[in-house]
């Protein structure tokens, strides 16, 4: 399968650095995978692109490799902003599409979006790349399976300290004209995702966005009045009833790439840190009680890297997870759906319902 890129940055070297491992990591890929071309914005950093990929082609324009008949896949790694376009000509091209976070900018584009890819068969899956890990993974597996029972609440917070410096200078990531919404769009989508796929539909949400520094330094240097937001805190409620919060923050101090996730049910409940992503802590609230506590209390679920086959053979499945391994599999589960026209997980629709969520925060706002 030709790939072809579009956006160079920190997402398009994660997704090449998949593409380009995938077969240390998976016994006998049954498909071959490469990029056949590169797209950014200016000649010298395609180039670059190119060179450090290793192939000949590249340009700043787009359409190039959208429109190549040689091109089976579009990987979409740019500023969120022009997510919307890159798929509407990437779906008119009837190519397959992988598309990094958040799908748009909108509820609205992103429905038309889902839409239009399912009107034309295209095979399409947004990067929620934290569902990808061992212990996410049992923990979905262990609630189909009932053992949380019915779902009462949650908590999710996603958090980092990259704002927390008032000296820091904006990025497009906090320039509300480039990234459309802060901090929400950014980790927000990560972290209504893992309550979406774990505990279904968020109907309602109540939310409060945070501007802890109002002006800072812009990219050129210059003042420049903060636009989006650095800090998101909702309450929600979903579709089965279930009630939790969910948090977003980039001013937290001390903070590195924070994931910290409680689901609690009827029967049980999980827990889940993504600085220490080996463990999925599980409360069975059918163990059995006694002195000294008998049975009961939170079990460490040594999740680490136990993919199934075709994956957990190497490094070997004892071998800590890290970041990169959640994106590793979330592209390999997007390339074998491609092959074997199997439906993607999270699909574009599932990025659309995701958007929805992220779209009622900003709407139900208290300020
Ligand atoms: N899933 C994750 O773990 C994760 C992490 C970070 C970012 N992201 C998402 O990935 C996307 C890209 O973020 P990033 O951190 O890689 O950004 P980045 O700033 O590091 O890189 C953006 C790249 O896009 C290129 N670009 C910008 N506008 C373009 C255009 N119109 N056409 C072609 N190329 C263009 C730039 O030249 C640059 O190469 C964003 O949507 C972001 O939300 C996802």
């Amino acid at each position: 399968m030709k790939i072809g890129l579009i956006g160079f940055g920190s997402m398009g070297k994660t997704h090449s650095w998949c593409v380009k491992n995938l077969r240390y990591f998976y016994k006998d890929l049954p498909f071959e995978a490469e990029y056949a071309g590169v797209c950014t914005t200016k000649p010298d950093s395609a180039k670059a692109a190119a060179d450090f990929l290793g192939i000949d082609r590249f340009t700043v324009n787009e359409d190039d490799l959208i429109f190549d008949k040689d091109i089976d896949i579009v990987d979409i790694c740019t500023p969120n902003i022009f997510h919307y376009g890159t798929l509407k000509k990437a779906i008119s091209a009837g190519k397959n599409i992988y598309c990094e976070k958040p799908l748009c900018i909108s509820y609205d584009q992103a429905k038309e979006i889902a839409e239009l890819a399912e009107a034309k068969n295209i095979k399409g899956q947004i990067v929620f790349n934290n569902r990808f890990l061992p212990a996410i993974l049992k923990a979905k597996s262990l609630i189909e399976e009932g053992r949380l029972g019915r779902i009462l609440s949650f908590r999710c917070e996603y958090l980092h300290s990259s704002a927390a410096d008032p000296q820091k200078k904006a990025g497009w990531k906090q320039n509300r004209e480039i990234c459309g919404a802060g901090t929400l769009f950014d980790l927000g989508a990560h972290a209504v995702d893992l309550v979406y796929y774990l505990c279904g539909r968020i109907s309602k949400v109540k939310s409060m966005g945070q501007i802890a520094f109002p002006e800072r330094l812009g990219a050129d240097g210059k003042p420049w009045k903060t636009n989006a937001d650095e800090a998101f805190y909702m309450i929600c409620k979903t579709e089965s009833g279930a009630v939790g919060t969910i948090e977003a923050s980039k001013i937290a101090v001390g903070a590195n790439d924070d994931i910290n996730l409680a689901v609690y049910g009827e029967k049980g409940s999980i827990k889940f840190s993504l600085m220490e992503p080996n463990w999925l802590y599980f409360y069975d609230g059918a163990a059995e009680g006694g002195e000294y506590g008998g049975l009961k209390g939170f079990t460490r679920i040594e999740c680490v890297g136990r993919y199934p086959l075709p994956g957990g053979i190497f490094p070997s499945f004892k071998a800590p997870i890290g970041w990169l391994r959640g994106h590793l599999h979330s592209m390999y589960t997007f390339l074998d759906a491609c092959w074997f026209n199997k439906e993607t997980s999270p699909s574009l629709k599932d990025g659309a319902e995701v958007q929805k969520v992220l779209e009622m925060a900003l709407e139900n706002d208290l300020k």
